[in-house]
């Protein structure tokens, strides 16, 4: 089912990016890779073999986004789905955390969607379809002590998700949203560099190849959105019907960042 389609990944460097990619090309899939660092793209690209390409491709700017979305197009000739999986966070408290912070985040987890989005949809409007993957989190339905910036951009990745898929369906262009708990990338190096966080959170830890089979699913699928693992997506869901009593059980136990 996905044998030759064209997928490209932002952030795919590392992490669940990287794994997708592999993944990808064992399905058959045509891998695009794009990110800051072409070297570390091709170190990726060259391990997975198959057919690939690699862009550079900084989701914060907004002319490289355009330049590198037309070129794939003109090289590949069509972009089939579009992974928007660029991403950080840092885990920090709202009083020390610097303005700027919050600025630069939302800028490449949620504003990078939209370039990214913006520039694939004539695209996939010309060739009568296509699937757009938002990486978000357990952080955009949950926010805990420590992520105020980060979970409000995935917050905001949620809402735009939403209002995407009504929008585009008329279009044939599925729209899905993917909501992790943590995983054991090197995201967490950024987000939490004494490890405090990934020694608190070792025992439910996602694994980065599990996490791309589940994207792989939803690719096949085209399931709207998919929370992963699912205890964390069970929890969620009580949480928001019972914010109050969740919180008095649950809330140490959330916010031990
Ligand atoms: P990762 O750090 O390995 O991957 C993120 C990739 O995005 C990196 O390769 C990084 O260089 C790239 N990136 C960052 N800023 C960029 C920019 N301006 N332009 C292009 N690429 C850029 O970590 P991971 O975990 O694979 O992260 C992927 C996505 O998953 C992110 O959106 C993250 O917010 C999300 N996520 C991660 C969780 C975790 O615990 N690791 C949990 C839930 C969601």
């Amino acid at each position: 089912m996905l044998r030759g389609k064209i997928v490209l990944i932002t952030g795919a460097a590392s992490g669940i990016g990287a794994e997708t990619a592999k993944l990808l090309a064992a399905a058959g899939a045509i891998p695009i890779l794009t990110g800051r660092r072409l070297d570390k793209l091709r170190e990726v690209a060259d391990a997975i073999g198959g057919t690939n390409g690699c862009y550079k491709m900084d989701v914060t700017d907004n002319d490289e986004v355009e330049r590198a979305v037309q070129l794939i197009a003109k090289d590949f000739g069509r972009i089939d789905i579009l992974l928007n999986n660029a991403g950080y966070g840092v885990f920090e408290l709202f009083a020390d955390a610097p303005i700027e912070r919050f600025q630069e985040m939302m800028d490449t987890n949620y504003m990078g969607i939209i370039r990214c989005t913006k520039a694939v949809l004539p695209i996939m409007q010309k060739q009568g379809g296509g699937h757009i993957i938002n990486v978000a989190s357990m952080a955009g339905k949950l926010s805990t002590s420590k992520s105020s910036g980060y979970a409000a951009t995935k917050h905001a990745v949620l809402g735009l998700t939403n209002a995407m898929r009504s929008e585009f369906a008329s279009m044939n262009i599925y729209v899905s949203a993917i909501n992790p708990g943590p995983i054991d990338t090197p995201f967490l190096h950024i987000a939490d560099p004494q490890g405090h966080y990934a020694s608190k959170v070792q025992g439910f830890m996602l694994k980065p190849a599990r996490v791309a089979e589940v994207i792989v699913q939803v690719m096949k699928r085209r399931k709207p959105e998919v929370d992963l693992p699912r205890s964390a997506s069970i929890g969620i869901r009580i949480y928001g019907l019972f914010p109050r009593l969740a919180d008095r059980l649950a809330g140490r136990w959330l916010n031990r960042k």
